[in-house]
């Protein structure tokens, strides 16, 4: 019969990959507890509405990629796009701004985007998004960025850079849109065929189109930077001078301008060189009225998603591996052992330490070959001799042959020492 495959841009994160991902989750949540952000989970499926309101019906992901369907009582869902607007359905749907007067979540998990799947894009991707509500103030989009660089750090990647603009705000971007709209027309014969159909509904997007013709058409582009009203400009120069005074290095790049269209003010991306054209690892910025668009009373908020796939890709490129403990093996020779060992190996993972066995109860060779193949570090071999004097027999497999090589050793303490053992050497890559 015909083996059904996973469906195109969906994949299985396979054993081999999931203690990287597993490594920069914990970093999420540990550098997010920091800045004391909460954990939020909200649905996969959301509402059509929800996203076709919040990010935009002209923008790609709503116009394009949305994996969107009626459900048995024929209600229009659609599996998540993003995380902003379903953190802003929250936060209103349980009054979260009444708690407290600034609302720090993140959340992560799956998205969903009909793209066309190549390298570092898939149709399922995951992100780790990270939303603070309340604040207007650019302290609060310097902490954003603070975040973001600081998980970068604490994951160790490398070659990166900050890219910083502003898209201004409903006084001033109108003004810009039409200076843009009026450039882009005269040089509409440049332009590839996207972005010629989407000169008037979405000309900012037009400027950061990858394709080579519309790069060069948009060099002479104005910029928004140069037309930001005295608010946004001062708000601009003040987000600056917060990263400046935090040492964030920062480019600023007028041609980003964000595929979603709530925002306003500050956006920011973080850039890795090395990921070939899809090479944003993360992207935000300040999205002041999504709330209120979205039902709720105006509360300005910020907000930025890192996409985990492109970060696991990264560090695995890198060179990267997730520290694990090392592994202990333990070998029956006999039935009466085996019933031994189970006591044996409860005893020792309640110490805390990683143990494993051969879960067939083949010959001792055959467990000593899989304890090799799983990488053990050291095996603890039980048999009629060790559980009459109440001792195991301790090999270690990673010491060259020697006397120190095998030992038996009393079974009472065997924890400290298979501690000791192991500080000897330092933790070990995982083979899953
Ligand atoms: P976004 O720029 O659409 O922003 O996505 C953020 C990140 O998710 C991207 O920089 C990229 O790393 C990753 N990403 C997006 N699409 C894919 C894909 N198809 N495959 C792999 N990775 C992908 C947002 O989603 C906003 N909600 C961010 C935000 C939060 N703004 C304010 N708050």
């Amino acid at each position: 019969m015909e083996r059904i495959q996973s469906i195109r841009g969906m994949r299985d994160l396979l054993p081999a990959e999931t203690p990287l991902w597993q490594m920069v989750e914990r970093t999420a949540q540990e550098v997010l507890s920091r800045f004391g952000y909460f954990e939020i989970r909200t649905p996969l499926l959301e509402p059509t509405a929800l996203f076709a309101r919040g990010i935009g019906e002209a923008t790609d992901i709503v116009s394009k990629e949305m994996y969107t369907f009626s459900d048995r009582d024929g209600a229009s869902v659609t599996l998540r796009p993003e995380g902003t607007a379903s953190a802003v359905r929250a936060f209103l749907e349980h009054n979260l701004g009444n708690e407290l007067p600034l609302s720090r979540l993140w959340y992560l998990g799956p998205m969903f985007r009909h793209e066309r799947p190549q390298k570092g894009r898939f149709r399922q991707f995951h992100q780790l998004g990270v939303e603070l509500f309340g604040s207007a103030h650019p302290a609060a989009d310097a902490e954003m960025i603070e975040i973001l660089w600081e998980f970068a750090q604490a994951l160790s990647l490398r070659n990166l850079s900050v890219h910083l603009n502003s898209l201004g705000c409903s006084v001033c971007r109108p003004a810009y849109r039409e200076a843009l709209v009026g450039y882009f027309t005269g040089q509409v014969g440049e332009l590839c065929p996207t972005c010629a159909e989407r000169l008037h509904k979405n000309p900012l997007r037009v400027l950061d189109c990858k394709v080579e013709g519309c790069r060069r058409a948009a060099e002479g582009a104005p910029r928004m930077l140069d037309k930001l009203c005295p608010e946004c400009a001062a708000h601009f120069d003040a987000v600056r001078a917060c990263l400046d005074q935090l040492g964030i290095v920062y480019a600023l790049d007028h041609r980003l301008m964000r595929g979603l269209d709530y925002y306003s003010r500050t956006t920011f991306e973080l850039l890795a060189e090395g990921l070939g054209a899809q090479n944003a690892v993360a992207g935000g910025g300040r999205y002041d009225g999504l709330v209120e668009m979205l039902g709720g009373r105006p509360t300005p908020a910020i907000g930025f998603a890192a996409g985990l796939d492109r970060i696991v890709m990264l560090l695995a490129e890198q060179g990267a591996r997730a520290p694990e403990a090392p592994l202990v093996f333990v070998v029956a020779l006999d039935g009466e052992s085996q019933k031994s060992a189970l006591s044996l190996m409860r005893e020792l993972r309640g110490a805390g330490l990683r143990v494993e066995f051969d879960a067939r109860c083949g010959s001792a060779k055959s467990q000593m070959k899989l304890a090799d193949r799983r990488g053990a570090r050291l095996a603890l071999i039980l048999g009629e001799e060790e559980l009459r004097s109440g001792t195991v027999t301790l090999k270690d497999l990673a010491a060259a042959e020697s006397a120190e090589k095998q030992s038996r050793v009393p079974r009472q303490g065997l924890d400290a020492l298979i501690r000791e053992k192991m500080r000897a050497r330092p933790a070990e890559e995982i083979r899953p």
